[in-house]
Formats: C-alpha cells, sequence, structure tokens
C-alpha cells in the first residue's frame, strides 16, 4: 500500500526547491511522466484488493492534480523572474546584441528638403498647398487659356465631369504646384516669398521618365522692384548651393502662359563626369509673373506698363524627380516609387 501523506510532501518539497526550468522538468517527470510515479501508482490499481483500491485511485489523482498546479505555479513564476518563457539554454550575456535597422527618409524626401533649405535660407518660407486643386487656380487663374492642350482630359486627371457652367470649379488632381501661387496671392498681400513642395499628378503611361505621379518645388516671390536679374541671381546661387560651385548654367528663353518674360535653366553636364549624353540638361522653368496673374488672384494696380516702385514678382518650378535624378546620376524614376531596399539604403 501507498504512504500517500510521504509521497505529497515529497512532491511539495520537490517542487518547492526546483528554481529553474530544467529541474521543474525533472520533477514533472519524476511524478507525471510516462515512467513517473503518478501512472505507476494508477497501474497498481490492478493487482491492489477491492477495499483498497478507493484510497489508491482518490490518492493518485489528488497527486497529480497537486503536481500539475504546482508546475504551472513555479513556471509562471520563472518565467516573470527572467522577463519570458523560462528557455533550456543558458543566455550568454556577453554575446553582442542584435541591433534595430535604422530607417532613413527617402530619397525624394531628402532632396525636396534639401532645395527648400536652400530657400528658407534665403527668406522663403515653406507653404503646403493642396493636391485636389479647383481648375481655376490650376490653369485660369495662372492664365491658361481654355484651348490650351494641358487643360485636355488625356493631361489632367479631372475628378468630376467637366462641366463648362462650373466656371473653372471643377475638381482636379494639379498638374503642377504652380496654383499654390494663386492661392497664397489670394489671402496674402505682398511682399512675400514662398516655397510650395508637394505631389503632382499627369495622366502619363509610366516608363524610365514619366510618372503618374511625381513630386515639384515652387517659388514665388513678389516684391517693389523685383527684376529678371534677381531672379538670375537667386537660381544661380540655388543651383550652385545644390550641385556645387563649379556648375555651369544657362538661361534659355521658353514661353509659360503664367510668366512673361519666362525662361527655362539648363545646366551642364560636364559636372556629371559624361554619364549623360546631351551637353546641357533642363532642370526648371521660370520668369517674371505674368500681370494677368496678379490680376486674376486680385492684386491691385499691377497690370499694365511697370513704373518704379510698382510690386513685380519672380516665379519657378521644378522636377524633384529630376533633380535627385541628376544629382546622384539615377536613371530610371519608377526605382524612387518600388521601395526596394538595396536602392533606397544608398543614399
Ligand atoms: N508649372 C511649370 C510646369 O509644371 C513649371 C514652372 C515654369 C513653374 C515656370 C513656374 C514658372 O513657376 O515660372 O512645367
Amino acid at each position: 500500500m501507498w504512504n500517500f501523506p510521504q509521497i505529497l510532501d515529497q512532491a511539495r518539497n520537490d517542487l518547492a526547491s526546483a528554481d529553474d526550468a530544467s529541474s521543474l522538468e525533472a520533477c514533472r517527470l519524476k511524478y507525471l511522466g510516462k515512467k513517473g510515479l503518478v501512472p505507476a501508482i494508477f497501474d497498481s490499481l490492478s493487482s491492489a484488493s477491492p477495499e483498497d483500491k478507493p484510497t489508491i485511485g482518490k490518492g493518485a489523482n489528488d497527486l497529480r492534480v497537486l503536481v500539475t498546479a504546482l508546475l504551472k505555479e513555479k513556471t509562471k513564476a520563472l518565467g516573470a523572474l527572467g522577463g519570458g518563457t523560462p528557455c533550456a539554454r543558458p543566455v550568454d550575456l556577453t554575446m553582442p546584441g542584435v541591433g534595430p535597422a535604422l530607417g532613413h527618409r527617402h530619397v525624394l524626401t531628402q532632396t525636396m528638403t534639401e532645395i527648400c533649405d536652400v530657400f528658407e535660407r534665403m527668406g522663403f518660407v515653406v507653404v503646403e498647398s493642396p493636391e485636389i486643386e479647383t481648375e481655376f487656380n490650376n490653369f485660369t487663374g495662372l492664365n491658361i487659356p481654355i484651348d490650351h492642350p494641358s487643360r485636355d482630359a488625356f493631361d489632367t486627371f479631372y475628378l468630376e465631369a467637366n462641366d463648362p457652367a462650373a466656371k473653372g470649379r471643377n475638381l482636379l488632381l494639379r498638374s503642377h504646384t504652380s496654383p499654390g501661387q494663386v492661392r497664397v496671392m489670394r489671402d496674402h498681400q505682398p511682399p512675400l516669398a514662398v516655397i510650395i513642395p508637394g505631389r503632382v499628378y499627369r495622366p502619363d503611361a509610366g516608363d524610365a521618365s514619366h510618372s503618374f505621379m511625381f513630386h515639384q518645388v515652387e517659388g514665388l516671390l513678389v516684391d517693389k522692384d523685383v527684376k529678371f536679374s534677381d531672379l538670375k541671381g537667386l537660381l544661380s546661387e540655388f543651383c550652385r548651393r545644390f550641385f556645387g560651385p563649379q556648375v555651369k548654367m544657362r538661361f534659355r528663353p521658353h514661353f509659360f502662359p503664367f510668366t512673361e518674360p519666362s525662361a527655362e535653366v539648363d545646366i551642364s553636364a560636364d559636372i556629371f563626369k559624361g554619364t549623360l549624353r546631351k551637353p546641357w540638361l533642363e532642370i526648371l522653368g521660370c520668369g517674371m509673373v505674368n500681370p494677368k496673374v496678379f490680376e486674376a488672384a486680385g492684386y491691385p494696380c499691377l497690370s499694365g506698363r511697370q513704373a518704379a516702385g510698382q510690386y513685380t514678382g519672380l516665379a519657378f518650378g521644378m522636377g524633384v524627380e529630376r533633380m535627385a535624378m541628376l544629382k546622384y546620376g539615377i536613371k530610371d524614376i519608377r526605382l524612387f516609387y518600388e521601395n526596394d531596399v538595396r536602392f533606397l539604403k544608398q543614399f
């Protein structure tokens, strides 16, 4: 016959002195394992006398319940001490740790921030303008005539059916950041100098140099007697700071409806060490704000012949992807959006 009070006492002592994962496991095997005491006691039932059977059955059951409960309690207590489930292998505290992989800002965000920083140091203020625009702000207010090809549904993402009765209030995804000029001038009186960075959208088929979404940075400065020489000085200094002091640039006459006169700025390809085939690369559009744009924004007395002491303005706009591609020698615009870490972590 089994001495149950003694066996239960022994089990309590064994479990009380178990203080790590392996000694707990040894206790479990000793009592509950296949060859442990509890199965052995149950086995002995078959040869026990009928009057002993209830005592033996109850004793074996009590022992199983007690050991199970104590094991559970002990495992939990050990886990809390070690900060997790007790592990069978000892922890090697001298092993070097595994540091978390640090991310960083996307190369386009870096480029956009860098462009804005240069102008902020010259006194410009960065402002945001919405990506959903009215047809008026995106085109009409910028002196872009109703029959201009860029207003075609093939070149702009319209959000609603183009209803002529809406008088320019049709909504669209802005196709450039220039509508930010209209908003700033509507809300603020001159003098002002702002930089407007952000996403723009055009329904272009994607290839190495086109994407339906890309980024631009717009600039607008309005003050008394702003001259074309101010525009040249400002953008020359920007190019030197962004591309380096050795950059060569040229202002090539161009046409934009919202500036008059207008120009495109090219930089010489020789700073890129023969990686590009063309001798000059176009980087931005610019010009003196067309008086018609001032008029549409509600600025008084700015149209007509310019006189000394009158407010005039300069504006420019550049593509962020293009600036980053030139600066870092990136050949395909799609790399910016694929989010392949092998590409991104180079910058
Ligand atoms: N909005 C023009 C574009 O997307 C870029 C541009 C040209 C902006 C001349 C200007 C500017 O502010 O004066 O192609």
